[in-house]
């Protein structure tokens, strides 16, 4: 059986936290396991340009997500690890993409016309004002990424599956007037479930500013998680495990009979100090291995490089050839 390929990116925009780890890194590093899938994941330190102008932050942000993603287990022998920008395959696919892609479909991107509307809201008299062509265009950098390794399967939150769309509509005219060159890849959005809850209660987001690092140290995990938002009910009284924050972590890290277990706890009025005790041996017990896996790592960025130049090597023995293949048909190929 040929194995089917799944592929995704990780902006390299901040460090990994506890919502980045349930939502992606955990079934990314599951899946990499798994002899019926062929994985690849990459830094996609490119697109972190386009949000991001601090080059020391893109810089520390490639070592801390590359670090993470190896420190929990990544199994760099199956799956492809890589770094975008390592693959200059990438952004020629990308131009010559950028050459079957309407400009209309473009202009419909969600991340263009929050932006845009985000002007009109300000009273601007240029809609357009502080947007890139990077901002524009991210999309095609993106059906770049997707259609170089012809995956199938991308796993993205769903503010990502329009992304994915478009890479399919892309494909799918370049394949119209070239031939079937391009696979057509699928989103493929998590669960509900795969969303995890912030200090605040809203989802767990950098751009909320509510995030919980993944391997923060210990004392900073305890204060972190005492700082989550509860309600005034007290020690005693029954506590409803749903919107219950504090609920939806543990369910994120606990087995299922723990799950039910505390669900009981929940029905019998356990106060919530002592839960946030709870909480943070029980994440710091599971996350204490890898954390100090991530720190040796952090402290190692030679041996990081490393790996992600073999995994580059890797990609590129596939992506060449396939992009070679491209460029012939378009048009690009030797006089004689
Ligand atoms: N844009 C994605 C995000 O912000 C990251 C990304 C870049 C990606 N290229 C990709 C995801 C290709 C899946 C496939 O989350």
């Amino acid at each position: 059986m040929t194995p089917e390929t799944v592929l995704t990116g990780i902006t390299t925009t901040g460090t990994p936290h506890l919502g980045n780890y349930v939502g992606a890194i955990r079934p990314a590093v599951a899946a990499s396991r798994r002899r019926d899938v062929q994985s690849y994941y990459f830094l996609a330190d490119l697109h972190a340009l386009v949000k991001n102008q601090d080059p020391d932050a893109v810089h520390r942000s490639s070592l801390e997500v590359a670090a993470t993603w190896l420190a929990l287990g990544l199994d760099t022998e199956r799956a492809v690890f890589y770094r975008q920008s390592d693959i200059p395959e990438i952004p020629e696919l990308t131009w010559i993409l950028t050459a079957m892609t309407a400009k209309g479909l473009m202009n419909r991107a969600h991340a263009y016309k929050a932006a845009v509307q985000a002007n009109e809201e300000a009273g601007s008299a240029d809609p357009d004002r502080g947007i890139t062509m990077a901002l524009f265009c991210y999309p095609i950098l993106m059906a770049a990424d997707i259609l170089l390794f012809k995956a199938q399967r991308v796993p993205v939150g769903q503010d990502q599956k329009q992304h994915v769309e478009m890479a399919r509509d892309i494909a799918q005219r370049f394949n119209h007037h070239f031939g079937e060159h391009f696979v057509l890849p699928e989103a493929d959005i998590g669960e509900a479930t795969a969303v995890l809850l912030g200090l605040d209660g809203r989802k767990m987001s950098k751009s909320y500013d509510n995030t919980i690092p993944l391997f923060a140290p210990a004392r900073q995990l305890r204060k972190l998680i005492m700082r989550i938002k509860t309600n005034s009910l007290e020690p005693g009284q029954p506590k409803d495990t749903e919107g219950s924050t504090l609920f939806e972590i543990y369910r994120a890290f606990a087995t299922p009979a723990e799950v039910t277990a505390m669900r009981e706890r929940f029905a019998a009025g356990i106060g919530w100090g002592a839960l946030k005790d709870e909480l943070f041996e029980y994440l710091d017990a599971q996350l204490r291995g890898p954390r100090a896996e991530y720190e040796r790592l952090v402290a190692a960025p030679d041996h990081v490089e490393a790996v992600l130049r073999r995994g580059a090597e890797r990609a590129r023995t596939l992506a060449a050839p396939f992009l070679a293949e491209i460029r012939r048909a378009v048009g690009i190929r030797p006089l004689g």
